[in-house]
């Protein structure tokens, strides 16, 4: 553990007894478990790793962690990559649909959601798998392949406007009408939670972990980890320049919208971070960001370093590390995490 306790010597974040204050969250619960101040502030907000921990166990894969190896990415120390692109439906997403999905009550109109695709596409697994039906609505920024892959998996698919937020608006008008459960894709407490397994898992399989590198979309993801994780544990949100809500919110001290261009667009393009994932991880969470040639450079990277097909979204966490825009210190133990896999691998053969 080389970085001890540096987050929490941010200055303006440690109160007077040493436990990190988070905005929005007026109270922290009374004896939170030592070193888990973030997670108590989570289940403040609803956020319960462990519960979904076991409502997911049977139904999302406890994904391997793999060392990235001697030489890898141009990196001094090889990292640990924790393969989210190898969940099921091809992200990190199953875990937070099932765990939206068992933890309600499943009306016959079955589910509905809004999503840049990644999170459509889970939905669409999870209601195969649970056997109702569903409704995803999804922006033209939606990739082809994850399009056509949710309908291969029987759901009804709405192409709807050009970015995430109108394909939001129209699946809340659409939800009303018909009944059916509205998976949020990153602001809502069971969403969030069940993101948090991957966190809870990567504690097992990696030890001495020192720091956590993660993409940010809507913040779903980085607030499960930041509610799995020991404070102890540094977490890196990775952003593209051109998709940089967290980034954003942290400037502005409160979520905000922003403007999107990047390659990520289709997982990373949330306009606005969510309040639940705001709540959770500003002042605990360092903002890096990356450009959208070192997302490109990197996912090739991926194929030719790990031989591991990823989209552009799988591959920001880890361009943090080979574009230099996040340095390691000497014997730090970090982890990436590659969370999505829905691409087309012919746009990587015509590069290499
Ligand atoms: C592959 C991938 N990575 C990261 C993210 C970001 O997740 P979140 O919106 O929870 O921040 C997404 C969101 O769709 C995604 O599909």
């Amino acid at each position: 553990m080389v970085r001890l306790l540096t987050f929490l010597s941010t200055p303006g974040v440690m109160t007077a007894t040493g436990c990190a204050m988070l905005p929005g969250v007026d109270h922290m619960p009374s004896d939170p478990e030592p070193g888990y101040t973030t997670r108590a502030a989570a289940m403040s907000l609803g956020v319960d790793p462990e519960a979904a921990r076991s409502r997911v166990a049977r139904w999302v894969r406890r994904t391997p962690v793999v060392d990235s190896g001697h030489g890898a990415f141009g990196l001094r120390d090889s990292v640990a990559m924790k393969l989210e692109c190898l969940q099921y439906a091809g992200s990190f997403k199953a875990r937070g649909g099932f765990n939206s999905a068992l933890g309600a009550d499943i009306p016959a109109a079955g589910l509905i959601a809004a999503s840049g695709g990644n999170h459509g596409l889970a939905v669409a697994y999870v209601a195969n798998a649970l056997g109702v039906p569903a409704e995803i609505f999804v922006p033209q920024a939606s990739s082809p392949v994850k399009v056509r892959r949710i309908r291969d998996l029987g759901a009804e698919v709405h192409v709807v406007g050009a970015l995430y937020d109108d394909a939001r608006i129209a699946c809340n008008e659409r939800a009303a009408e018909s009944g059916a459960l509205d998976i949020h894709p990153y602001d809502a407490p069971l969403t969030v939670s069940g993101q948090a397994t991957a966190g809870l898992e990567l504690m097992e399989q990696v030890s001495d972990l020192d720091t956590v590198i993660v993409a940010i979309g809507g913040g779903g993801l980085v607030a499960g980890l930041a509610a799995a994780l020991p404070d102890i544990v540094r977490i890196v949100g990775v952003e593209p320049e051109g998709s940089a809500c967290y980034r954003a919110a942290t400037e502005a001290a409160r979520p905000i919208d922003v403007e999107i261009h990047s390659v990520a667009a289709d997982s990373l393009g949330a306009r606005r971070l969510g309040s639940i994932s705001w709540d959770i991880v500003s002042n605990r969470v360092e903002s890096v960001l990356v450009t959208d040639a070192a997302i490109v450079d990197t996912r090739i990277r991926i194929w030719e370093d790990a031989r591991l097909v990823v989209e552009p979204g799988g591959a920001t966490a880890m361009a943090a590390l080979t574009s230099g825009a996040y340095e390691p210190a000497r014997g730090e133990r970090v982890a990436v995490v590659v969370c999505g896999s829905n691409t087309d691998p012919a746009d990587l053969v015509a590069r290499t």
